[in-house]
């Protein structure tokens, strides 16, 4: 019942020994958390994205990633129960991320979050470039069960557990990036706000390392 947590101690629970399965070969290496506060039709999220698509592409295999999705709940949502702030079609993209995420390693996640992107943002949302960016990223959609996540349930449980995580963190804008539980930017409008140590990709690969230097020593 971590979402219950306050939005300070969160960092205590993120700083501990978060191991994701696919993540690292090394059962003994602490990997550094890094979330990303977005929403999949913003393009804030999409910029800041962008920005860490450079950073993983250098410091992936020190990294558990999670995308934390921004939303409101709702009980008279009959879809979802959530209310997404650019539209039905938004929370149907989180779940295609959220869906993703839940079934192939950070490796082939991010991709196709990257994949998305690229289609743009008219476009995320609809089933059929959701399928277009597994078939790119070489995830089969159906035998994933990427698609009874999807079309079930589960997709829109991970959706409103997401929002409550979002809540429990304190995350507000899209995009809000944490590294190791501590706030390092927060892309607003296309600008970058409260990135003490920079916002450049180069900067974010320094502050990962940094903190992968420390969660082991
Ligand atoms: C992990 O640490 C344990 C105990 O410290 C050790 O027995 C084991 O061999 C280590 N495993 C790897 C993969 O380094
Ligand atoms: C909750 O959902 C209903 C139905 O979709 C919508 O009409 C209402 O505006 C939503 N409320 C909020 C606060 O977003
Ligand atoms: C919510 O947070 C918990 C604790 O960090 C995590 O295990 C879970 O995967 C998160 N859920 C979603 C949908 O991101």
């Amino acid at each position: 019942m971590q979402f219950l947590l306050l939005p300070f101690l969160a960092p205590l629970v993120l700083a501990g020994h978060v191991q994701h399965p696919f993540a690292s070969q090394d059962a003994n290496v602490t990997l550094v958390p890094v979330t990303l506060g977005v929403m999949s039709r913003c393009p804030d999220a999409a910029l800041c994205e962008s920005v860490f698509d450079d950073v993983l592409n250098k410091v992936m295999s020190k990294v558990e990633l999670s995308l934390t999705f921004i939303g409101q709940l709702n009980d008279s949502d009959e879809t979802y129960g959530v209310t997404c702030k650019h539209g039905p079609q938004e929370c149907a993209g989180n779940i295609h991320e959220l869906c993703m995420i839940s079934r192939v390693p950070q490796t082939k996640w991010w991709p196709y979050v990257i994949c998305l992107n690229f289609m743009g943002k008219d476009k995320i949302g609809l089933g059929e470039t959701a399928k277009r960016c597994a078939e790119v990223v070489s995830v089969d959609w159906v035998e994933s069960g990427i698609e009874a996540c999807v079309d079930g349930l589960e997709g829109s449980d991970l959706l409103r557990e997401s929002v409550r995580n979002t809540t429990a963190l304190g995350i507000e804008k899209s995009c809000t990036i944490l590294i190791n539980g501590v706030t390092r930017c927060i892309v607003d409008d296309g600008r970058w706000l409260q990135c003490d140590y920079g916002h450049t990709s180069a900067d974010f690969v320094a502050m990962i390392n940094k903190e992968y230097a420390k969660l082991n020593p």
